[in-house]
């Protein structure tokens, strides 16, 4: 059987990094499942798909081609149909774009298929907001990543800077906020932690911290 194990939080919680370590530390597969948000809003954007158009977004959703792939250099490289946009998906501009359009339950329906094929062999690591509450609610171990508002700008401010894109902290703490308040507020699928998940505040912890927390947890309930 394989396990799965969820980490659901808002950005900047934490949850890639700590999901991909931890994915390669159990030899686990791993889904980014807003990666697959962000590319919906790269290919929709591409296509001059207009963000109102749920029935063609929805579409799009289930038919694009997008693979994930680790590279030789370990990085985690993301094609859209044999095009790597890696570099696309991370932007501000393609998160906002990719909350917005996850607000709509036509987009939700279609990537939840292409989301529950990840689990296979001996386990899965999702990421993302729902994947504990919606996509995996029989997950075997179900964690929330939180952190304040403040912490969570400057770790988006961080990892911008280390790309070469120049934003103000403060411009991105209004953001994050932005985004929050659209993920929790929406109708389908809200972020929130399901009922039996594991809540880490991780404002003043490393990721090699959270890591290592949830190893512990593992260990603890004896899951792999
Ligand atoms: O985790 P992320 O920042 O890459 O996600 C981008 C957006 O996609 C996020 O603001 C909301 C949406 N999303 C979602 O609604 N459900 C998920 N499981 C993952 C992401």
């Amino acid at each position: 059987m394989t396990k799965i194990i969820t980490i659901d939080g808002p950005s900047g919680s934490g949850k890639g990094t700590v999901s991909r370590l931890l994915a390669d530390k159990l030899s686990f597969q791993y889904l980014d499942s807003g990666a697959l948000y962000r590319v919906l809003s790269i290919a929709a954007t591409r296509r001059n798909v207009d963000t109102a158009n749920k029935v063609e977004l929805a579409l799009i959703a289930e038919h694009m081609d997008v693979i994930f792939k680790t590279s030789a250099q370990g990085d985690f490289d993301i094609l859209l149909e044999g095009e790597n946009v890696t570099s696309d998906v991370r932007t501000e501009t393609t998160g906002a774009l990719a909350s917005q359009l996850a607000a709509y339950s036509e987009v939700r329906d279609a990537l939840m298929k292409r989301q529950r094929l990840f689990a296979r062999g001996n386990g899965l690591v999702a990421d993302g907001r729902d994947m504990g509450t919606v996509v995996f609610p029989a997950a075997d171990l179900k964690i929330y990543l939180t952190a304040s508002i403040d912490e969570r700008a400057k770790r988006r401010h961080k990892e911008l800077i280390e790309k070469g894109e120049d934003v103000s902290l403060r411009a991105l703490a209004e953001q994050v906020k932005a985004r929050d308040e659209r993920d929790i507020n929406r109708e389908v699928s809200p972020l929130v932690a399901a009922e039996d998940a594991v809540v880490l505040d991780t404002s003043n912890m490393s990721a090699l911290e959270v890591l290592d927390k949830v190893l512990h947890i593992i260990d603890f309930k004896r899951l792999v």
